[in-house]
């Protein structure tokens, strides 16, 4: 699966010298650990007979899906052949822990790991992300997996090259979390998953301290990649046929405000909408409180941004929201929606719901059931509150009983749907431009087109079209797709 999409990797490991002191500069000493590495790996081969295979497993959000890029980059540069197969002689799972069940996936799935490095003990198992953050996590893992080999967090990623050394040179459990980071590290190897487009960090952690969020206690405080970095980092994924991009964030509205020279996320995205060859421009998360008069202009008036925004809501109970910190009422954020649906008619609103919050009643849930019913959302997330130890949420003695929990969050799910629906059908018999994204799973005689407000729509075409902008006529709306043809 090495496609030369791995193009930052400009540095020939064989070239590095290992008998010389380790660099320090970090990207430089990351090479130098890479070409260890390379080494190690070579080892294995030989003594294996093949290319020793890697496996990387993402759970959670587009940030992790990136982060796992940057793994991949890292694997096969060393020599790694990277598969599906969780079989591998390196498997890395990288973990989220916004909700509980997503670590409860991850034991789950720990389990099945540890049967195959039975029978195959130079397996080396890892773990990362988010989920490794927290420290009951580590000492779950410390006593009743023993089979792992490698911890690292959130804010040290950019080590895994020198930390996969240390699993060669080391027995036993390596780990290695820190608490928080202010380093960027650019330049890494990344190994895109698609070649026709990409997630781009443009700034990483949270300052928001939403009171049922565990997300800036394990990914640190807020920082912002410089926009040289970020724009360079663009015109080379261009450059290598990449058209469509994807921002990412956890409150994209606040980038740039702690840099040296400030700048705001909407000039940003009006420096970026200047790169010949890119063709579209989405980003993620916005937080309704940061979203500015500037940035709905220059969505506006952009021919590069696409139509969605995710602006996720989370509760329409004003009393529920101040509870949550999140800063905006019901009203501010009805006000922020419309307004947005007024200067740009075609887009489409997608968002975040979280049902149970500690102390929400059923008169609550109907005011979340109203803001969907005013702001017609395209999609939306629907997610049962889950208590994440450390947050001021989970210390509240007002949680709410399972059973009163699941009837509102079925009466959510059921408005969602019925509003979407409605939404999503407005463009039938449309013609309107999609990136093919993949031949359709299930049928293979049809493709799947991404249009620019993220509906998808499938229609008759072969994989040549794959990574192609095209017009397709949306011909029969499906609830939250599209079936259409090509014209
Ligand atoms: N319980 C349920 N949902 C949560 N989210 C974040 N924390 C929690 C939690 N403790 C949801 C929010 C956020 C999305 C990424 O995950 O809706 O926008
Ligand atoms: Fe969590 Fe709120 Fe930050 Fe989003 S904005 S990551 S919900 S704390």
């Amino acid at each position: 699966m090495n496609n030369n999409r791995n193009i930052q990797n400009d540095v020939n490991l064989a070239e590095v010298d290992l008998n010389h002191s380790i660099p320090e500069e970090e990207t430089k000493r990351q090479y130098y650990f890479m070409a260890k590495a390379a080494r190690y790996v070579a080892e294995l081969e030989q003594k294996l007979g093949h290319k020793p295979t890697c496996c990387v497993t993402t759970f959670g959000c587009q940030m992790n899906a990136r982060d796992s890029e940057k793994l991949v980059g890292i694997l096969e540069k060393v020599g790694y052949e990277l598969i599906e197969d969780e079989n591998a002689d390196f498997v890395i799972y990288n973990t989220c822990t916004v909700r509980d069940n997503a670590n409860q996936r991850v034991y789950g799935r720990l389990g099945v790991l540890n049967g195959f490095k039975r029978k195959k003990p130079h397996m080396k198992i890892a773990l990362c992300g988010c989920m490794m953050q927290e420290p009951t996590v580590i000492e779950k893992i410390k006593t009743s997996y023993r089979f792992v080999d490698l911890i690292f967090g959130t804010h040290n990623i950019f080590k895994f090259a020198e930390l996969l050394v240390a699993t060669f040179e080391n027995e036993g459990l390596v780990i290695d979390i820190w608490k928080d980071t202010d380093q960027i590290v650019e330049d890494l190897p990344i190994e895109r998953k698609y070649p026709f487009k990409s997630g781009i960090n443009i700034m990483f952690g949270c300052n928001n301290f939403c009171s049922y969020c565990i997300v800036p206690y394990v990914r640190g405080r807020e920082r912002s990649r410089a926009p040289k970095d970020i724009i360079r980092e663009i015109e080379r994924l261009v450059a290598d046929g990449v058209v469509e991009i994807m921002l990412l964030g956890q409150n994209v509205n606040s980038y740039g405000k702690n840099l040296k020279e400030p700048i705001s996320f909407a000039q940003l995205l009006q420096e970026i909408e200047k790169i010949e060859g890119l063709q579209r421009i989405r980003f993620m998360t916005s937080h309704p409180k940061d979203l500015s008069e500037e940035l709905i202009q220059v969505m506006k008036h952009s021919k590069k941004i696409c139509r969605h925004l995710h602006l996720p809501l989370q509760s329409g109970s004003t009393r529920i929201l101040t509870s949550m910190n999140r800063r905006y009422t019901k009203e501010q954020y009805v006000e922020l929606a419309e307004r947005i649906r007024t200067e740009i008619p075609d887009i489409a609103i997608t968002t975040d719901i979280i049902v149970g919050f500690p102390g929400e009643t059923a008169e609550d849930v109907e005011e979340t059931i109203d803001v969907i019913r005013r702001v017609k959302y395209d999609n939306a997330f629907t997610f049962i509150y889950s208590k994440r130890t450390g947050t001021p949420a989970a210390a509240m003695d007002n949680q709410v009983p399972e059973a009163q929990v699941k009837v509102g969050f079925d009466k959510v799910l059921k408005t969602v749907q019925d509003t979407a629906r409605e939404q999503v059908s407005r463009y039938q018999g449309q013609i309107m431009d999609a990136l093919v994204e993949e031949v359709n799973e299930n049928d293979n005689s049809l493709v799947t087109g991404r249009l620019s407000n993220n509906t998808l729509v499938h229609f008759p075409g072969d994989a040549s079209l794959v990574g192609k902008i095209v017009n397709v006529s949306l011909d029969e709306c499906h609830g939250f797709y599209y079936m259409g043809h090509m014209v």
